[in-house]
């Protein structure tokens, strides 16, 4: 039998991207679907999305919903892979300037409530047959814009309806969709559910919090990520309640898009290059110390980060490391943006070093593109991290990453310790402590293999051939399904 999954999300790369998120959702789908499993996706109409969908045509009418008359699903096609996307039609709340999350001066939408209960509604609707000619088997939602599809499920089970099993997927466990309790009102679910046993968060209400006592299994997005998240330390409020599911939850990693991120193929980088033929690194090396405006020194040893700015990501930390990567001769190059403080922090840092510190803010996905190319280093220094893509991202081109050892970048890098060399097993540089001295040690070991240079070399040839694609975590899922097919459907 094929499996029928219904993905539900607010971003899908390459219609719309504000972080890794997008990288799962536009890479997951097609990978299920070259194995064999039918995977869709379901996304607000925001702009981006209708604008990059081809064929797009009427489904259903869902009449009126969350204050807004006349919400449509339409379908269209998301090429090259040919994804069907179900689109949810509510120019109200959808077809505004800004993100998906933030108006266009950065500030959070006061209805999101509203905004991401209809997504999670239409998506449950759907589920339940709203498109005649398809229906899926399991419903799959990712972070807690989706939260709320697995509770608009079992609301429907109530009235009769046999229940189509859900997942959670945990991509973040810091952004929960937390609103005021007055708000329970407006979500059109019965009453009951504003309980501790529902989508009750301390007082108030999560969605996040929803999908995971809702939904029938829960995924994030590493093992060690799914194994912080039930500490009280990483749990962020949520952890006794995913100790108590602990038998529910599976971590499997995130996989790289090879259709997106191959410095064989890769057009948005100088000089194409791969592991037989690494020349064209160089290359792409020069062209990004030409372009941000460093010295063009080829040994200088190039320290890429690209990044949104926000604590998670350990900027504060990088920001004190900085004098290091300077004092030793590095340069350092880095795209972001995000929290004010950290952009200006960094921009300060490359005033005072103009040669050796670039800054670019903002969003911007060929330059992200030729800093993972054109760097020695990539660093990704998180406080935590679910998985992290960008680390996977300079695997597979040969900038070798340096990472603290948390959450999905324990579970991809492998340090350059002397018995990790002796062994053949070193891909990057891994620092425990989320401190300025482990930071520290770590660049240093990133100059001291940088001398070494068939050790370099050895290295670098490991990293780009670590297998980070797709399709082992494309199959883990389609065990969940199957699982969940075979358990609960009525
Ligand atoms: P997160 O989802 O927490 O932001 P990930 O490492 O999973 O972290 O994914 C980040 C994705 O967003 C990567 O594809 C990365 O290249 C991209 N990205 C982050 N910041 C920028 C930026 N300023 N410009 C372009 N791409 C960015
Ligand atoms: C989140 C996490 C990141 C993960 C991404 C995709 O944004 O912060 O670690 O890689 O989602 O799952």
């Amino acid at each position: 039998m094929t499996v029928c999954v219904l993905h539900v999300a607010a971003e899908m790369y390459p219609l719309l991207k504000t972080g890794g998120l997008a990288d799962v959702v536009g890479a997951l789908p097609p990978a299920q679907t070259q194995l064999g499993t039918n995977a869709r996706v379901i996304l607000p109409a925001f702009p981006s999305v209708v604008a990059g969908l081809k064929r797009i045509e009427p489904v259903a009418d869902l009449g009126w919903a969350f204050g807004i008359d006349n919400v449509r699903l339409e379908r269209g096609v998301l090429e090259p892979h040919g994804v069907v996307v179900y689109i949810v039609r509510a120019d109200a709340f959808y077809d505004r300037p800004g993100n998906p999350y933030l108006d266009a001066s950065h500030t959070q939408y006061a209805d999101s409530d509203r905004r991401f209960a209809l997504l999670g509604w239409a998506a449950a609707r759907l589920a339940n047959g709203a498109d005649p000619a398809w229906k899926p088997h399991v419903l799959h939602a990712h972070d807690w814009h989706a939260g709320l599809a697995p509770a608009y499920l079992r609301a429907r089970e109530r009235e009769g309806v046999a229940r189509v099993p859900s997942v959670m997927t945990v991509h973040n466990l810091a952004y929960q969709g937390v609103f005021p309790a007055s708000e329970f009102g407006v979500l059109q679910l019965p009453a009951d559910f504003f309980s501790v046993d529902g989508v009750e968060f301390y007082g108030h209400l999560s969605f996040l919090k929803a999908g995971l006592f809702y939904a029938d299994r829960i995924t994030t997005v590493s093992p060690t990520y799914a194994r912080e998240i039930q500490t009280h330390a990483q749990g962020a409020g949520l952890d006794g309640l995913l100790r108590h599911r602990t038998h529910d939850i599976s971590g499997i990693l995130n996989g790289v898009d090879q259709t997106v991120w191959n410095p064989a193929t890769d057009t948005a980088i100088d000089t194409q290059y791969s592991v037989e033929k690494l020349t064209g690194k160089g290359k792409c090396k020069a062209a990004l110390q030409e372009r941000v405006g460093l010295a063009r020194e080829p040994d200088a040893l190039l320290f890429g980060v690209v990044s949104r700015l926000t604590e998670q990501k350990g900027i504060d930390l990088l920001l004190s490391a900085i004098p290091d990567i300077v004092q030793r001769g590095g340069q350092l190059v880095v795209l972001g943006t995000g929290d004010p403080a950290l952009e200006s922090g960094l921009k300060k840092a490359a005033l005072a070093h103009p040669h050796a510190v670039a800054v670019e803010l903002g969003f911007d996905e060929t330059l992200s593109h030729s800093i993972i190319a054109g760097s020695d280093i990539v660093m990704v220094p998180s406080r935590f991290e679910p998985c992290g893509l960008t680390q996977l991202y300079a695997l597979a081109y040969g900038s070798l990453p340096l990472v603290h050892c948390v959450g999905g970048l324990a579970d991809t890098v492998v340090d350059t310790s002397l018995e990790n060399l002796a062994d053949d097993l070193a891909t990057g540089f891994v620092f425990e402590k989320f401190d300025r001295p482990s930071i520290v040690a770590a660049i240093r070991r990133a100059f001291a293999l940088k001398q070494r240079r068939l050790e370099w070399k050895a290295v670098e040839r490991r990293a780009m051939t670590q297998d980070f694609g797709w399709e082992a975590s494309a199959l883990r899922y389609v065990d969940v399904y199957r699982e969940l097919i075979g358990t609960s459907v009525r």
